[in-house]
């Protein structure tokens, strides 16, 4: 049972310049709320309560103003700095101390993933004990990802972003690791692009017989958010939805009262916090 989940939230967002000079990615706006809220509240649909938030020096404390300790969301938000983007890996280097003998979630810090199927499937894959699962979508740039082939229902080969076309299967940012994780993570090494890969973690875990996928559908979407049309799309897409279904996507207030983490009385609390605005008014007709 996964019961911790890392948040990557670092890297330089060059490809996002000059919006990220002053602002890091996962805290620019996706429609109406912060970047981040979309992998938290993936994290939080999972029941994973413990999160670790890794972000770059000098910005825990923007993290902070918006996120804090977690107790606003009834959840355990702690933070790690990554000095360096050394790497998608490193994460379980930096969070060792925060894994102990735990299995682990991971989600990137700009993924965004919606979809009815996606949480049936992210409780059953958090019930693992060993081994690790990751989640595939086809897409028609697979050039731009980590990518998996699948023969006779089995993941046979991994590249990351592979340069010759292999297979369709993106490799999405979110993974379910078992506590060999650290141990691996320590092992590896930099990658050409001087990174520790998160696909060569994966590779050992191919390799040892021990990693599942599961495949996200036509019936969800994911994408990141690495480029300026993504955000864009992405902010409008959120934005037909909520209009449309009349529900706000990656509400983390409204998941955490759902799960009962939080109470009547903290989401009073919450509204007067984030003050007279259209994200209160909706908290307040829940
Ligand atoms: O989005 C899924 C893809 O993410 C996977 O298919 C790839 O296998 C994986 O390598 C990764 O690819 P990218 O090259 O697109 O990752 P990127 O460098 O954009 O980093 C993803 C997020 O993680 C981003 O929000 C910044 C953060 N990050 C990244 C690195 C390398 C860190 O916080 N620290 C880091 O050292």
């Amino acid at each position: 049972m996964i019961k911790k989940g890392i948040i990557l939230a670092g890297g330089t967002g060059t490809r996002l310049s000059p919006l990220t000079k002053a602002v890091n990615k996962q805290l620019l706006p996706l429609y109406d709320k912060p970047l981040i809220f979309y992998p938290l509240s993936i994290l939080m649909l999972a029941g994973i309560k413990n999160i670790l938030i890794i972000v770059n020096d000098g910005q825990e404390e923007n993290f902070s103003n918006i996120l804090g300790n977690g107790k606003r969301y009834g959840i355990n938000i702690k933070y790690k700095i990554q000095k360096k983007p050394r790497g998608i890996a490193e994460a379980f280097i930096l969070g060792k101390n925060f894994i102990k003998k735990d299995s682990v979630s991971l989600i990137l810090g700009d993924n965004f993933f919606y979809g009815q199927s996606l949480t049936a499937k992210l409780l059953k894959s958090k019930n693992q004990n060993k081994g690790a699962t990751i989640f595939l979508k086809s897409v028609n740039n697979p050039e731009n990802f980590g990518v998996a082939v699948i023969k006779n229902s089995k993941i046979s080969t991994i590249v990351e972003k592979p340069k010759k076309f292999i297979s369709k299967q993106a490799i999405t940012g979110l993974y379910f690791f078992d506590n060999e994780v650290i141990k691996i993570a320590k092992k590896i090494k930099p990658s050409k692009r001087n990174e520790l890969e998160i696909t060569d973690i994966l590779k050992v875990y191919q390799k040892n017989k021990n990693l599942k996928y599961e495949e996200i559908g036509r019936g969800a979407i994911w994408s990141d958010a690495g480029k300026i049309e993504d955000l864009t799309n992405l902010s409008n897409f959120v934005h037909s939805i909520e209009k449309v279904q009349n529900i706000k996507i990656a509400c983390i207030d409204e998941i955490a009262l759902n799960q009962k983490w939080i109470d009547k009385k903290q989401l009073q609390s919450n509204i007067k916090y984030y003050g007279n605005c259209e994200y209160s008014q909706y908290l307040k007709n829940l």
